[in-house]
């Protein structure tokens, strides 16, 4: 068993918080990862994928383990449809790119998102009109306990926004191991409602999409908006834009007729928290090494070699001063660990 010592984690993580884990070890088998279960030499555990969710705050005592599991097989296809099982250690944007090499639809608007495949089904990320759970069938699990795979269909996954049981009651007890998607072989469903989209592919001259187009213009916006995680440590959105009633975006509405919302039901509205952050001030400044992005301000940055704390102080005062205009409180979507 190749446990290593001291390992700094700021090549595993997408902020670029340079911790140490006291204990790590790289996890490439399903037998491996049940036997490292066993060991009663370290009874604290702690997972770690794509990292590029999480923003950690300090050392790390338990035994890390990175999940490395990796390959791609299909579980079974007819003419249009294809059932794929992709193990929790592939890249996200290695699979968005796979996919579309072969032609299959259902991935591209969520293309250049960072992380790892193991990690979509925790927040159910999403993009562009686009959420994993639209092509999400199920994932396989390993009890930490037990050391059992548990098989969880969509339903037991009990998917919302950037929100699952993983999230909630089932945090902490399981490592997915492997998500399996339903991608479609023709007649592909294209999602070329979000405005951005629109635009870059006007922009383009493209009146007819293909899948390759749409995952080029998603491409094109994220590169505009979002920086790259291996130029400028950051985890996309810090936080999760807050749904609201309309009576609350009503009385906003009074004093900032502009602001953005997009309708959740016919009671609510998600109001952009990179608008409400913006009109704080906070667009563009930095705090020491952490930062807020220039170019979106829901995006949290590591300007040089910031310490976990100094990015969530920061994002506390966010917090402090959006509730202080607003009346309204965002919350992290970024999985803290303290
Ligand atoms: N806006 C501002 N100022 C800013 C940023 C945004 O005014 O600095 C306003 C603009 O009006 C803009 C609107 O907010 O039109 C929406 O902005 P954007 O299209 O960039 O999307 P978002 O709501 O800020 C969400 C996701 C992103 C995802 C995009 C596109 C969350 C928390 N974030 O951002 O996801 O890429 O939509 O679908 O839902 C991520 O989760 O890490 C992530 C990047």
């Amino acid at each position: 068993m190749n446990i290593q010592e001291n390992i700094s984690l700021k090549d595993y993580n997408t902020f670029g918080i340079d911790v140490k884990a006291r204990f790590f070890i790289e996890i490439n088998g399903l037998a491996q990862l049940q036997k490292v279960l066993e060991l009663k030499a370290y009874p604290d555990k702690f997972i770690l994928s794509g990292g590029s969710n999480i923003l950690l705050t300090n050392d790390i005592e338990a035994l890390v383990m990175h999940i490395n599991l990796k390959g791609i097989t299909v579980v079974e296809e007819d003419e249009e449809e294809v059932e794929i099982k992709v193990m929790a250690g592939e890249n996200w944007h290695e699979l968005v790119l796979w996919s579309l090499d072969k032609g299959y639809g259902g991935l591209e608007n969520l293309s250049l998102i960072p992380g790892s495949v193991g990690t979509a089904p925790i927040q159910n990320i999403g993009a562009y009109g686009v959420e994993l759970k639209d092509v999400f069938v199920g994932c396989t699990a390993m009890e930490l306990e037990s050391g059992e795979l548990i098989a969880f269909d969509y339903e037991a996954c009990q998917f919302g926004y950037r929100d699952s049981i993983f999230k909630n009651e089932a945090k902490g007890k399981y490592i997915i191991t492997s998500v399996t998607l339903k991608l479609t072989k023709r007649d592909h469903v294209l999602n070329t409602g979000y405005g951005a989209i629109e635009t870059e592919l006007k922009k383009n001259g493209i009146v007819y999409p293909t899948i390759h187009d749409i995952s080029k213009a998603v491409i094109a916006i994220r590169q505009s908006k979002l920086p790259d995680p291996k130029k400028i440590g950051n985890s996309g959105s810090f936080f999760k834009n807050p749904v609201v009633t309309k009576k609350v975006y009503e009385k906003l509405k009074k004093t900032h007729p502009e602001a953005p919302s997009y309708e959740v039901d016919k009671d609510h509205v998600k109001i952009p928290a990179g608008w409400l952050i913006e009109q704080c001030g906070f667009k563009g400044k930095r705090y020491g090494n952490a930062g807020v992005h220039d170019k979106q301000a829901l995006v949290l940055v590591n300007h040089g070699n910031a310490l976990g704390g100094e990015i969530l102080e920061l994002a506390q005062l966010i917090h402090q001063e959006v509730d202080k205009k607003f009346k309204i409180r965002i919350h992290p979507e970024v999985n803290i660990i303290k």
